[in-house]
């Protein structure tokens, strides 16, 4: 049997990661095995990727010796970044420069880049409709990314540049789940207004990355954008009153609004959810449900998702 090719996957015990370490492990013939990135080896999440039979190893991608030594060998290199960590556009552009440089002296042969638009292409620091953050960025959780693009073109890595969507994990874990208002009703809250916002079960984003590198170098050099549904804001509480059984609502905010909430990163995601929303036919076009299921047959629906997640929604 011809010997596997190794895929590094670098933040292999998170969402991403992990999704393409298991979509990697669950097909034995598929020709590829998995070597899981991690700091920590010894983490109750990193010995679970390894009882999948990945090979689990050590490195950092703030530290480059390490990160070089992890993707050697490898045929490819999944690479993402951890915004939500550090909330420094700086720290994620070296990060993202650092994997670049790593794929490139490794000699990987096909890198996927976890990437997001720069908004200032579309949004301008001067445009006032929302707030430059940061000094120099409007969304400084997509800015950075987008803006590291070139870095894997200047490097001359043959690399697939991967727009991702809203995990609706954010439902479970960032605190987006249905709450009750002073009306005594539930109803989750976002400022998209009525236009549709393009989602993902996070799972899905490993396995459609699994697609890309079984496709191979059809992909490389090119940007794809992936989502499991588009959908509004009441349509999404639509899909939870029926899942759920309890009357959920949309309650629809301005931008402005959200910005205001206080929690650490509120300002970057109603910037965020503001593009998202004034740009919805561009974002949601750049992120084809159909496409999705052509790398990933089982891409699930939010209907689908939340079914097999309705026990984990904190609802408050
Ligand atoms: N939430 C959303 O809706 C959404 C949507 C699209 C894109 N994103 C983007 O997704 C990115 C995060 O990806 P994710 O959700 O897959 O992350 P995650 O679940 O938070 O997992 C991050 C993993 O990366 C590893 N890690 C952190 N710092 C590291 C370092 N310095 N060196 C090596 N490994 C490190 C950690 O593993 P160890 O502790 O094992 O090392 C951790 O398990 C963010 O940049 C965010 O902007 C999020």
């Amino acid at each position: 049997m011809a010997e596997k090719k190794i895929i590094a996957v670098v933040g292999a015990t998170g969402a991403q990661g992990g999704g393409l370490v298991r979509a990697i492990q669950g097909d034995p013939s598929g020709g590829f095995a998995a070597r899981a990135v991690t700091r920590n080896p010894n983490s109750e999440k990193a010995k679970e990727l390894a009882r999948l039979g990945a090979e689990v190893v050590a490195a950092d991608v703030d530290d480059d010796a390490s990160l070089e030594k992890a993707f050697r060998g490898a045929h490819g290199a999944y690479c993402v970044t951890f915004f939500w960590e550090h909330f420094s556009p700086d720290r994620e552009r070296a990060q993202a420069r650092a994997m670049a440089v790593a794929a490139s002296r490794a000699g990987v042969a096909h890198a996927i880049w976890s990437t997001l638009e720069d908004t200032r292409q579309w949004v301008p620091l001067d445009d006032d409709r929302m707030p430059t953050l940061l000094g120099s960025y409007k969304v400084p959780h997509f800015d950075a990314k987008g803006e590291s693009n070139r870095v894997f073109s200047e490097q001359g890595v043959p690399t697939t540049f991967l727009l991702t969507s809203f995990y609706w994990d954010n439902f479970i874990f960032f605190g987006m789940g249905p709450k009750k208002g002073p009306d005594g009703k539930l109803a989750i809250t976002l400022p998209m207004g009525d236009r549709k916002l393009p989602g993902i079960a996070a799972e899905d984003i490993g396995r459609c990355a699994y697609g890309i590198f079984r496709k191979g170098k059809d992909h490389a050099g090119k940007t794809v954008g992936i989502a499991g549904e588009h959908l509004t804001g009441a349509e999404m509480a639509a899909t939870f009153t029926k899942v759920l059984g309890r009357e959920v609502g949309y309650h629809e905010i301005p931008p402005e609004v959200y910005r205001g909430f206080g929690f650490p990163g509120a300002e970057d995601l109603g910037n965020m959810f503001q593009f998202n929303r004034d740009f919805s036919d561009y974002f949601c076009s750049a992120r084809s449900v159909e496409f999705s299921r052509s790398l990933n047959p089982a891409l699930q629906s939010f209907e689908v998702w939340l079914k097999k997640n309705r026990a984990r929604i904190p609802i408050e």
